[in-house]
């Protein structure tokens, strides 16, 4: 398994470009099932994640084909409406093929995605949505098989604003018999691409960005093509590493207004920001003030964030608090910060950090996607050595994150095992 090896102490400096979204990406490549023609999709970031979705859509029967930063799906030949468990267990996201399946395919057969390491991710207001609109479900062997002639149109509220149930929903919604209203739905800015790729298909959906989503049924949409909206959480992370290491970073290719509540966070910890034509600058400050956060659903803080400013709340003055609402066991990083001298105490969702004067280098371990960026972030500022194993966390959501660092002045490498 390979690992990353970082000398810490050298501030980042430069210009990085930030990759396609993540988490766009992948409920927009599962939406190319709803339709039966070549769909281009530029900007898509090659990452575990989405390779692990692209092997699942062929195997249901669509075409893909990966160009540079490019894929193009063609769904025509759907056929198979099984999403296999050893397919789903290694990408608990995989779950987004379910709504498209139901609308298109009229049934489908999708392996629960199992829980992961940051919680027990339930996905039941994905299918008493599907319920309410008229699927049958049933559970069995550890898959949901689901069925329904035509989905049709329903009010619906949901329990918690769950991005992909959202995803879910909007997906067997567009090709509905008559009109859906999603109430209390995610407002995250992957769930506002989702629906502009839908309704530049041809479906009919208002309101998304905001907490009622209005969809409007279909009988059918056309391919599309599109661009992947930049990864606000990749841009996050190197926006907490510039503020961290008192670098000077030019962002490229973000966009600021899916940043407000970090760049708030970031100005009262002492950091210098400057939106510019196309991107974002941060200037460590002289000074890291101790902030206090609360992870929300959008436009809050993001949950995302949490472990990457942890990092920077471990060198801080000062003492901050940071609580985490959204997932009930995303602390898994706070062990490994201690190992690198950090002072945190944790009691259930809230973490109490005290400032320390700076981390010093070890090797440790990376347990989950964010967990291992923020760990890499402390291998940045932690004096000495630092080596993170089992990267492979970091190559879910991470396009060659190394080689970024390393641009913007790092001495980080990639060790291959
Ligand atoms: C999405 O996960 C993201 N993944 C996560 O990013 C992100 O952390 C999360 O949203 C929150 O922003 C993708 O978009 C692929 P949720 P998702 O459903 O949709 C509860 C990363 O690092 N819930 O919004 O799975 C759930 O337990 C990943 O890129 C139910 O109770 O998150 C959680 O407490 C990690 N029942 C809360 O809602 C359900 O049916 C939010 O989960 C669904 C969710």
């Amino acid at each position: 398994m390979d690992r990353i090896v970082i000398e810490g102490g050298r501030p980042l400096k430069g210009e990085v470009r930030i990759g396609g979204a993540k988490n766009a990406a992948l409920p927009i490549l599962a939406s190319a099932l709803l339709t039966d023609g070549w769909n281009t999709f530029d900007n898509v970031p090659n990452l575990m994640d989405v390779q692990s979705i692209e092997r699942l859509l062929s195997h249901l029967g669509a075409v893909v084909e990966r160009g540079p930063g490019e894929v193009r799906i063609n769904a025509a030949g759907l056929k198979n409406s099984e999403a296999p468990y050893d397919l789903v267990r290694k990408m608990r996201a995989s779950i987004l093929v379910l709504g498209p399946l139901v609308a298109r395919l009229k049934k489908a057969r999708v392996s629960l995605p199992g829980g992961c390491a940051i919680g027990a991710r339930p996905i039941n207001i994905h299918l008493k949505a599907l319920e309410e609109m008229g699927a049958t479900l049933e559970l069995k062997g550890g898959y949901v098989e689901a069925a329904a002639p035509r989905l049709r149109g329903k009010e619906l509220f949901l329990d918690v604003p769950t991005v992909t149930g959202t995803e879910n929903i909007l997906m067997a919604a567009v090709l509905a018999e008559g009109r859906t209203i999603i109430r209390n739905a995610a407002r995250e800015p992957e769930v506002s691409a989702l629906a502009d790729t839908l309704n530049r298909m041809g479906g009919r959906i208002t309101g998304a960005g905001t907490s009622v989503i209005t969809v409007d049924g279909v009988s059918s949409l056309s391919p599309v093509s599109t661009a992947i909206i930049p990864d606000r959480i990749e841009a996050g992370t190197f926006m907490v590493a510039a503020a961290l290491t008192r670098g000077d970073v030019l962002l490229k290719g973000c966009d600021p207004a899916h940043q407000g509540a970090l760049m708030d966070k970031l100005l009262m910890v002492g950091a210098k920001i400057q939106v510019e034509e196309g991107g974002i600058r941060v200037r460590g400050g002289d000074t890291i003030a101790s902030v206090d956060v609360k992870t929300l659903p959008y436009p809050g803080f993001p949950t995302d964030m949490q472990a990457q400013f942890m990092v920077l709340m471990s060198v801080a003055k000062g003492l901050s608090v940071i609580s985490e609402t959204i997932f009930e066991n995303r602390f898994i990083h706070v062990s490994e910060l201690r190992r690198l001298g950090a002072d945190i105490i944790v009691s259930g969702n809230t973490a109490a950090i005290k400032g320390v004067p700076a981390l010093s280098g070890a090797p440790v371990m990376a347990t989950d996607l964010r967990a291992s960026a923020s760990l890499v972030l402390a291998g940045l500022i932690a004096k000495g050595t630092t080596v993170v194993n089992r990267v492979y966390h970091l190559d879910r959501g991470y396009e060659k994150m190394e080689e970024k660092f390393a641009r913007l002045g790092a001495a980080i490498k990639r060790i291959r095992d």
